[in-house]
């Protein structure tokens, strides 16, 4: 169900407007209002508890919305129906720190266990697509791999890959570089900086300033119940 007007800017992927976080009947962030747009690469920063993750699981209908508004990719969060919350998820790729791989299949069997869940049927269209996004963050030739005999950086990007199969127009990632080396923590901003700027929406929690320092961009600082902004 799209709900946007004809006319309204199809480039807003995300938008909250006066909106209350909630965990358990209980507000932990009021009054977001923000705004995040296709091709945008968007930090989401501020100390443990501060609603983070809250935001993260608001924005992919994991948690209810409090008061206030939201729609994400077209739907509006406080009238979305359970039977169109996967229709929601499809348009969004998550990606978390311990990478939730499968550890009893391959790379491309972990790809096509979310494709077969997310109506994809045709087992050749498969397969090109699998490597198609494993090509995308150059694992190509680790189709066939079992996630252990893989680095950490490496079973991050084949959960990037995961999270690209349905062409989302939104990446959810948090705290991707958690479980990683300041090296491999770049590569994977980077890819994840790439992926933003093909027109998608990148949304990146994180605790890494190392990562934050490097490569500066829009931030969304979690504090004190609140959400600041800066560019
Ligand atoms: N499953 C849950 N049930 C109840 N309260 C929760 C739950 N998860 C988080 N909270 C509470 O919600 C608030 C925000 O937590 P959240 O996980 O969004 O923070 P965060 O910024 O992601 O923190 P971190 O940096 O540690 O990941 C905290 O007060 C936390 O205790
Ligand atoms: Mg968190």
């Amino acid at each position: 169900m799209v709900i946007l007007e004809f006319g309204e800017q199809m480039s807003i992927l995300v938008k909250f407007e006066n909106a209350t976080l909630m965990q358990e009947e209980r507000p932990v962030v009021s009054g977001v209002t923000v705004e995040v747009s296709k091709g945008e690469f968007v930090y989401l920063l501020g100390k443990t508890g501060s609603g983070k993750s809250s935001f993260l699981k608001t924005i992919y209908a994991d948690l209810p919305l409090g008061m206030g508004s939201a729609t994400v990719a077209g739907y509006d969060l406080n009238t979305i129906k359970p039977k169109d919350i996967p229709y929601l998820r499809r348009k969004l790729g998550i990606v978390f720190q311990d990478f939730q791989l499968l550890s009893d299949r391959t790379v491309g069997d972990n790809l096509k266990f979310v494709m077969k869940a997310t109506g994809w049927e045709d087992g050749s269209k498969i397969n090109a697509r699998i490597k198609e996004v494993l090509n995308k963050v150059g694992l190509e030739s680790k189709e066939g791999s079992m996630p252990h005999e893989l680095s950490g950086g490496e079973q991050q990007r084949v959960s990037i890959a995961r999270a690209l199969v349905n062409d989302p127009e939104i990446i959810l990632a948090d705290e991707p570089t958690g479980n990683l080396d300041p090296e491999t923590s770049e590569e994977i901003l980077r890819l994840l900086k790439g992926i933003a700027e093909s027109g998608r929406a990148v949304l990146f929690a994180t605790h890494d300033m190392m990562v934050y320092n490097k490569f500066k961009s829009r931030t969304l600082m979690f504090e004190g119940g609140k959400v600041n902004q800066s560019n």
